[in-house]
C-alpha cells in the first residue's frame, strides 16, 4: 500500500507493532512504541509509514543521549551536517558531530549554549535557503519552560489542495526565491547583508509546488515569507502573490501546535510541512537537542497529471 491511498479504518493493520493516534487536526500523530532505542526494524518500518501519512510524529517519555538521537536520525536517512558553526563546537570536533545542534535560550559563561533564543519564530521550512534542504528534522526536549515555546506545524499538502483555482493556476512553472539572509527569528545571518533588492539577494529558487518523492503527492513549498520573491515577477506583483499564498497557508485550519514535555521527541517532514514557535519567558530555560536528515533537491513532477490527494490533505481528519 502506498501512502496516497485513503487510510484504512484499522490503523493497527497499517502500522504493525506500534500504536498510532492521529490528532484531530490537519496533521500529526502520537506514536506509542515504548523506548525508541529498543524499537525493531519492523517497528521502524511502521513508524516511517506513519510519518509519511501524518507528517509530524510525537514520541513521549524518551530518554536519549546525543548518540541515541543521531542513531534515531539514521533510522530515517543520513544525519545531515547543519553547515553552520555552533556555539558548542569544539576545536577539532569531527564534522559528522555537527549533525547535532542545540536550540536554546540558555546563556552559560556569557555565551549562548544554542541557537534561536526565546523569540517567536516565523513559519518556515528548515534550511530551504540552500539548494538541497534537509528532508526531516528531529527535536528532543531536555528542558522546557512552564509556559510558551509551543511549536506549531502546518500541512502544506492541504494548503495546496485548498487553494482557490485561480491562485493555484499561477503556481504552474513558478519558482520562489528562498531568502538566505535572515533566520526564522528575524536575525540577519552572520556574513550576510540586509537584502536591499529581493530580486538579487542570495538564496535558491525552488518550485512553488513540490512533489514529495516518497508519497508522490504535491505540496505548497514556501520556505519563509520575509524577503522571498516569486522569480521573474516585478517586486510589487511578487509581493501581492506571495501575500495571498501566505495568508492562505498560515491559516489556523491547516495547523496544529505541540505543547512540549521533557522527553518528547518530534520528527517532522520538511517537504510537506512548515513550522513556527511561540516566544517564551527568557527567565525560564528551554533546551532542545536537534538533528536533521539529509534531503534531495526539491522538484515538481509535472508528468503525472492525475495525482491522488494525500490522505491528510483534503480529508478533515484521519480515521
Ligand atoms: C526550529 O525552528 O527548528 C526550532 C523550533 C522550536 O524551537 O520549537
Amino acid at each position: 500500500m502506498n501512502s496516497t491511498e485513503k487510510l484504512p479504518a484499522t490503523l493497527a493493520s497499517r502500522y504493525p507493532g506500534i500504536e498510532v493516534r492521529p490528532f484531530d487536526a490537519a496533521l500529526g500523530a502520537e506514536v506509542g512504541c515504548g523506548d525508541l532505542r529498543q524499537a525493531s526494524e519492523a517497528q521502524f518500518e511502521a513508524i516511517r509509514q506513519a510519518w509519511l501519512d501524518h507528517l509530524v510524529l510525537v514520541f513521549r517519555g524518551q530518554s536519549l543521549s546525543d548518540d541515541d538521537l543521531l542513531a534515531l536520525a539514521a533510522r530515517f536517512g543520513t544525519p545531515d551536517d547543519t553547515f553552520r558553526p555552533q556555539p558548542t563546537d569544539q576545536p577539532g570536533q569531527p564534522r559528522e558531530n555537527r549533525a547535532l545542534t542545540i536550540v536554546s535560550n540558555v546563556i552559560e559563561d556569557g555565551k549562548p549554549i544554542g541557537a534561536l533564543a526565546n523569540v517567536d519564530l516565523v513559519w518556515h521550512t528548515d534550511m530551504s535557503y540552500i539548494e538541497v534542504p534537509p528532508d526531516a528534522s528531529i527535536l528532543y526536549a531536555l528542558e522546557i519552560p512552564p509556559a510558551g515555546g509551543e511549536t506549531g506545524f502546518c500541512n502544506m499538502y492541504r494548503a495546496l489542495e485548498t487553494l482557490p483555482p485561480g491562485l493555484r493556476a499561477q503556481l504552474d512553472g513558478l519558482t520562489i526565491k528562498h531568502d538566505a539572509t535572515h533566520n526564522s527569528g528575524g536575525f540577519l545571518r552572520k556574513g550576510f547583508e540586509f537584502p536591499a533588492d529581493v530580486t538579487r539577494s542570495p538564496g535558491p529558487n525552488h518550485p512553488a509546488v513540490r512533489t514529495h518523492p516518497d508519497t508522490g503527492c504535491d505540496a505548497l513549498y514556501l520556505g519563509r515569507r520575509p524577503f522571498s520573491h516569486a522569480h521573474g515577477l516585478p517586486v510589487a506583483e511578487s509581493e501581492a502573490l506571495l501575500d495571498q499564498l501566505w495568508i492562505h497557508a498560515a491559516s489556523s485550519e491547516f495547523a496544529w501546535y505541540h505543547t512540549w514535555s521533557v522527553g518528547d521527541v518530534v520528527i517532522w517532514d520538511n517537504r510537506c510541512t512548515m513550522h513556527r514557535r511561540n516566544a517564551f519567558d527568557n527567565n525560564a530555560r528551554r533546551v532542545m537537542h536537534r538533528t536533521q536528515i539529509k534531503g534531495t533537491r526539491p522538484y515538481v513532477d509535472t508528468a503525472s497529471q492525475a495525482k491522488a490527494p494525500h490522505p491528510r490533505g483534503l480529508h478533515r481528519s484521519a480515521p
